[in-house]
């Protein structure tokens, strides 16, 4: 049987930018460091359930600030938009993701992309849910994916161990009333959902399920609720590449979020999950190759939200 298209275009970008080692592995989280450089992945999952893969599409990994929109969106679905507004904005920072600091005046972290805003979050589901936080954030996170996942303890412990920044950034949130009393528990239920174990073939998935309205298109399950998909995807678009996520927008034009173990993911509406995974970051923390793909992909297959094929809204369409 002859290739499909698709297939024959991720082999070529896999072709083309394997050679390509620039960038480094992050290290500040030691474990982080043991990650081999060489891995590369493919991995397009449809918004109708056809998946395309190349390379190590199957290699676990540590899911890391990819984690963020997935709480946030679990946030306001249970907590409702108001309460996360009150507590997190929605404001590009412009800034490195663990920048220690807060918008003037309000003092609430700009978004929860970047680790102010997203410890904010994790604070939020942690009040609600205590000890069985972690527990409720895994079971949606396997949801989400199509599969039962589980948490690296090496990666968690490493970070706990050494996520100095993070600890002052949770002591900066109590200082300003943003987190609860129990910012350590809430620090150390962040620390966890970073740790998830995903692989490419994970993430594709789960970008899949933001693609179709919220609903895992290999399950069929409802995973999340409809309107809360639209803020997830906004703040991915804002700012889900950190203080890359201006020159993405421009030049990808896509919601997107990475993490630092070289993990992307990217959701076009409707249509399509992209993840790749390649552990060499620039200096912004995003994944070398991971942007390489994930530009060439959009700029081919006309993904950009604003593409002239981009036709708008169905509904202005009818009453026009
Ligand atoms: O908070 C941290 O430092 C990590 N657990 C997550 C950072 C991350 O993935 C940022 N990504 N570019």
């Amino acid at each position: 049987m002859e290739k499909h298209e698709i297939q024959l275009l991720i082999e070529q970008l896999y072709q083309e930018f394997e050679s390509n080692h620039d960038g480094q592995v992050a290290t500040y989280i030691p474990e982080l460091g043991k990650a081999d450089p060489k891995l590369f992945g493919i991995c397009l999952t449809t918004a109708d359930n056809r998946t395309f893969e190349v390379g190590d599409c199957d290699c676990p990994f540590t899911i890391q600030s990819i984690s963020k929109p997935f709480t946030y969106g679990m946030a306001i679905e249970e907590l409702g938009h108001e309460k996360v507004f009150r507590h997190v904005g929605v404001e590009p920072s412009g800034d490195t993701f663990n920048s220690i600091e807060l918008q003037n005046g309000t003092n609430k972290p700009f978004n929860p992309m970047i680790n102010t805003g997203a410890i904010t979050v994790t604070a939020l589901l942690h009040a609600r849910h205590g000890d069985k936080a972690f527990e409720h954030i895994l079971e949606r996170f396997s949801d989400a994916a199509g599969r039962q996942l589980k948490m690296d303890e090496e990666v968690y412990a490493s970070e706990s161990r050494t996520g100095h920044r993070n600890r002052a950034i949770a002591y900066l949130l109590l200082n300003f009333g943003m987190v609860h009393e129990e910012a350590e528990d809430a620090l150390d239920l962040y620390f966890r959902q970073c740790s998830i174990l995903v692989s490419c073939r994970d993430l594709s998935a789960m970008a899949a399920t933001l693609s179709n309205m919220g609903q895992n298109p290999k399950t069929g399950k409802q995973v999340f609720d409809i309107r809360c998909v639209k803020d997830m995807l906004s703040i991915m678009f804002t700012c889900g590449m950190y203080d890359y996520s201006g020159q993405w927008a421009y030049e990808v034009g896509v919601p997107a979020k990475s993490g630092v173990s070289g993990g992307v993911m990217a959701v076009v509406n409707r249509q399509l999950g992209i993840a790749t995974y390649s552990p060499r970051l620039d200096s912004h923390g995003n994944s070398m190759r991971g942007i390489k793909v994930s530009t060439e992909l959009a700029s081919r297959l006309g993904l950009h939200a604003f593409e002239f094929s981009n036709v708008g809204s169905g509904y202005l369409e009818v009453v026009l």
